[in-house]
């Protein structure tokens, strides 16, 4: 376990290839335990955010999680904390069979085979695919590929869980299963979420992103209203 606060972020900038200025100065602390969601427009910044959380881009500025600065050098010990649910499923699915899939993160951490194994079977129980081990990931549906990355999230016990829009794809079943899952879990979460309902029965705090920057830190239910985030709420009642 690592001490307080468990993901530090001063000042960070980020600017893609191509000149977009993704990040223009983001501060953000977690703690231990605490979930997180964040919300804001489409192209505001929130995936780029988390991608700096385990080193995946690295922009101006100091990100420290576990009070380990993200840097070449951590970065091992920095993506063994760090668990990152991508937006896109297939850019974490590529192993050739569903199991092994998940199976990989045990196994490349130096897990006996059989024990790899076996925790995989298990996360893949955990989000409702226990089935599917012998399948081909890229002959699945989008929904069940979210599940197997899940899976493959989650059998490597990080401290910290990061979810880049979890719900979708997943049908209304699978989103209670998921809420229910996320709630039984301990560790802390930050979560990009457009589905607010995701937010509400998560997370109690929100970071609400605009063009780059956190405009607005407080209570979840707070945000939404502040930002007419409610997909609910029907305009002009
Ligand atoms: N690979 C890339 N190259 C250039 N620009 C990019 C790249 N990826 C994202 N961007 C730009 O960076 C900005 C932030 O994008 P980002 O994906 O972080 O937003 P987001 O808040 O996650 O949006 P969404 O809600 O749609 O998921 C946008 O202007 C986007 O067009
Ligand atoms: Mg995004």
């Amino acid at each position: 376990m690592c001490g307080e606060p468990l993901i530090e972020v001063v000042n960070l900038r980020f600017r893609y290839e191509d000149g977009t200025a993704a990040l223009d100065g983001v501060d953000f602390r977690l703690s231990a335990s605490e979930t997180v969601a964040l919300l804001g427009p489409n192209g505001s910044g929130k995936t780029t955010f988390l991608l700096h959380l385990n080193g995946l881009l690295q922009g101006e500025g100091e990100v420290r999680v576990c009070g380990l600065k993200v840097e070449k050098q951590n970065l091992a010990a920095i993506r063994r904390k760090v668990g990152l649910l991508f937006q896109d499923p297939d850019e974490q699915l590529f192993m050739p069979s569903v199991l092994e899939d998940v199976a990989f993160g045990p196994l490349s951490a130096g897990v006996p085979p059989e024990e790899a194994l076996r925790r995989a079977r298990q996360a893949l129980a955990q989000v409702g695919m226990a089935e599917a081990c012998d399948r081909a990931p890229y002959h699945l549906s989008a929904g069940e590929k979210r599940r197997v990355a899940l899976a493959g999230v989650l059998v490597a016990e990080p401290e910290v869980l990061i979810l880049d829009e979890p719900t979708t794809y997943l049908d209304p079943p699978g989103q209670r299963d998921l809420v229910a899952l996320l709630r039984r879990l301990p560790q802390a979460k930050i979560i990009a979420t457009h589905d607010v309902n995701l937010a509400r029965a998560l997370a109690q705090r929100a970071v609400f992103f605009e063009r780059g920057r956190i405009v607005s830190d407080g209570p979840v239910e707070e945000l939404i209203e502040r930002f007419g985030w409610d997909t609910s709420a029907a305009s002009g009642s």
